[in-house]
């Protein structure tokens, strides 16, 4: 029996002659928030990227809520329960917020093309139960004023934190985040917090990448910190922004606080 949620055990991952992550290991504790750190390239991503099924792994195995996910396909994974958003930022542009929530859930029904046709009352039953799945989460966020608006209409910010509601459509048991404060404005900063707070205390789970420290240390109750794709540190916010290996590293001294 795991105790962790998410587990990776010795998670390597090789592109030709590159060595992106040295074997590594994380626990992600059960209804916790986890965040991943460290400087550019220092393999983040790439560990998501095996995490969700997006790259096979070059040796280790991943265990989520039990079960072996070692190189299972992106959509097993997904349906499985874990939830990701992307570094870069992916909406429909020209559709509501509320439809761009929508789709989300879509993976949640059998909507399929011969359903949709022979099958019309079903489509619609499913339809308006992703509709007030979507009102309900744009409600507990704080969104649900400008569901109608369309999405390249809304202030970048609130697009990008649109992905995470998305996201939350499959009732995923983690959820997993890259990147999600970049391109924010302090006001915007607070606002992700704040969303990602109440999607934590609803029972939600994150593994959270993140450069902004701030959004780090307000929100995480364990980190790891990875630099040139090895774990250089790994423990509670407040001895991570005063270990010295990960201070050199990456954090400088500003940070470094009792
Ligand atoms: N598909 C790929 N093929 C080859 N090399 C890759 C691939 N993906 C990532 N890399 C390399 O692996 C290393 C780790 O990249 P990764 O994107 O995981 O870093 P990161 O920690 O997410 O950085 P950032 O903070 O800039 O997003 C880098 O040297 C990168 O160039
Ligand atoms: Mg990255």
């Amino acid at each position: 029996m795991s105790e962790s949620i998410l587990k990776l055990s010795g998670v390597q991952k090789r592109f030709g002659g590159l060595q992106a992550v040295y074997p590594l290991d994380i626990d992600v504790a059960p209804h916790s928030i986890h965040a991943l750190i460290g400087p550019n390239g220092a393999g983040k991503t790439t560990t998501v990227n095996m995490i969700t099924g997006v790259y096979k792994v070059s040796g280790g195995t991943i265990e989520f809520d039990g079960k072996d996910i070692t190189n299972m396909k992106t959509y097993k994974i997904a349906r499985l329960g874990i939830g990701r958003t992307f570094q870069n930022i992916k909406v429909f542009p020209n559709m509501t917020l509320l439809e761009n929530i929508m789709v989300g859930g879509h993976q949640l029904t059998k909507i399929g093309l011969v359903r949709g046709i022979f099958d019309l009352k079903g489509t619609v039953a499913e339809e308006n139960m992703l509709r007030e799945k979507a009102e309900s989460l744009l409600d507990l966020l704080g969104m649900y004023d400008v569901r109608d608006h369309l999405m390249k209409n809304l202030p970048y910010g609130r697009q990008k934190i649109s992905e995470i509601a998305r996201a939350m459509m499959t009732d995923p048991k983690l959820i997993l985040l890259d990147e999600p404060a970049a391109g924010l404005n302090p006001s915007e900063r607070a606002e992700l917090i704040n969303v990602i707070r109440k999607a934590y205390n609803n029972g939600y789970t994150f593994f959270l990448i993140e450069h902004n420290m701030d959004v780090v240390m307000t929100l995480s109750d364990d980190i790891t910190v990875l630099s040139f794709g090895k774990k250089i540190a790994a423990g509670k916010p407040k001895e991570i922004r005063n270990n010295d290996e990960v201070i050199t590293a990456y954090l400088g001294r500003a940070y470094a606080k009792s």
